[in-house]
């Protein structure tokens, strides 16, 4: 399941509207299939898995990291039905797929065909892989992450509004893969001005992968090459689009935090100190201490050449 989790990040950010699942099919010890599913949503990771394995499937225990789907669609058959005709003997999965046209349907065609099915196996690592589609799905927008690069004392830039760079070339090399992972990034209209960002992926092999550029402001209607949205909520309307990245600056990252907006913050703190700078947050709406705490959780930190990394999750009951 751990591999069949690694391949589903392959998919992370290209597959929208359907999830980036990772599939590994094992035989007798053996990985005879892997798979995940493809950019715009098709093939399945199942079909891709079942292709590699061709008859070495038969018997074997499929791992994947979401109930397999049971909808036909023009785009190609339900993955349950496939699994039953290679023979496979037993599924081990992640999740069960919140889309009504599965929901529990695709475990109950697996075992109405003698196949044994484990399920939720590795789930709170499976909804992460998928948080995407998941947030979609609850929530009906994309699953949005918050990029800060901040100095120690909290500042995003000095006070002419100087940015480039806070953080070193390891920081920014991750930043730039964070890009990859998503299928748009947002700024606002005081950071389009400032830097007029290329928002593209700048590392070796990815670069076709530039996600769609989306601004936020009230102001501006057509930009071109860039999607203008007047409003933070207005995420939802962006097609094909389960992650997003927002990038700044200091009134937008607050503007989606008092929203309750960000389900996802990296925060680059690089060893330096600015000082009456800009500081990456203004007003987001908390009046009570008390209220600031437990709706953060902190899920992974390293360093990065010279910086810090901090990753965080919030803490929502309803997502
Ligand atoms: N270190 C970092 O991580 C980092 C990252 C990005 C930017 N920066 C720096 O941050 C500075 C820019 O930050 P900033 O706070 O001045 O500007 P900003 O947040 O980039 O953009 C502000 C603009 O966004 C639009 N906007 C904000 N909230 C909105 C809402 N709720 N609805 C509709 N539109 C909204 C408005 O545009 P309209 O007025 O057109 O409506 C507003 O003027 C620059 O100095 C940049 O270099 C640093």
């Amino acid at each position: 399941m751990g591999a069949a989790l690694a391949l589903a990040e392959r998919g992370r950010g290209r597959t929208a509207p359907n999830p980036n699942v990772g599939c590994v099919i094992v035989r007798e010890g053996q990985v005879v299939g892997r798979g995940w599913t493809q950019a715009g949503g098709r093939p399945h990771a199942e079909a891709m898995g079942l292709a590699e394995a061709g008859a070495e499937a038969r018997g074997a225990t499929a791992y994947v990291t979401l109930e397999p789907c049971a909808h036909q669609s023009p785009r190609g058959p339900a993955c349950s039905d496939l699994l039953i005709e290679a023979g496979v003997a037993r599924v081990v999965a992640g999740l069960e797929d919140p889309d009504p046209r599965t929901a529990g349907q695709g475990f109950a065609r697996l075992e109405a065909a003698g196949i044994a099915v484990t399920r939720g196996f590795r789930a709170n690592e499976a909804r992460r892989s998928m948080a995407g589609f998941l947030t979609r799905q609850a929530l009906g927008r994309p699953h949005v992450t918050l990029k800060l690069a901040t100095s120690l004392d909290g500042c995003i830039a000095l006070p002419d509004g100087a940015s480039r760079w806070i953080t070193g070339p390891q920081a920014r090399a991750h930043a730039h893969l964070e890009r990859s992972r998503h299928e748009a990034i947002l700024v606002g209209r005081g950071t389009y001005d400032a830097d007029a960002p290329r928002l593209d992926v700048r590392l070796p092999g990815l670069e076709a992968r530039g996600p769609m550029r989306v601004l936020l402001s009230s102001t501006v209607q057509d930009v071109p090459g860039w999607t203008v949205i007047a409003a933070p909520h207005d995420i939802a309307t962006l097609p094909d689009v389960d992650y997003i990245l927002v990038e700044g600056g200091a009134a937008v990252a607050s503007a989606f935090l008092a929203a309750d907006l960000v389900d996802r913050l990296l925060l680059y703190r690089a060893p330096i100190l600015i000082g009456g700078g800009k500081p990456a947050l203004r007003d987001i709406g908390l009046t009570d201490l008390t209220k600031a705490h437990g709706g953060w959780a902190i899920v992974d930190a390293r360093q990065l050449g010279m910086d810090r990394l901090e990753v965080y999750e919030r803490e929502r009951n309803e997502a």
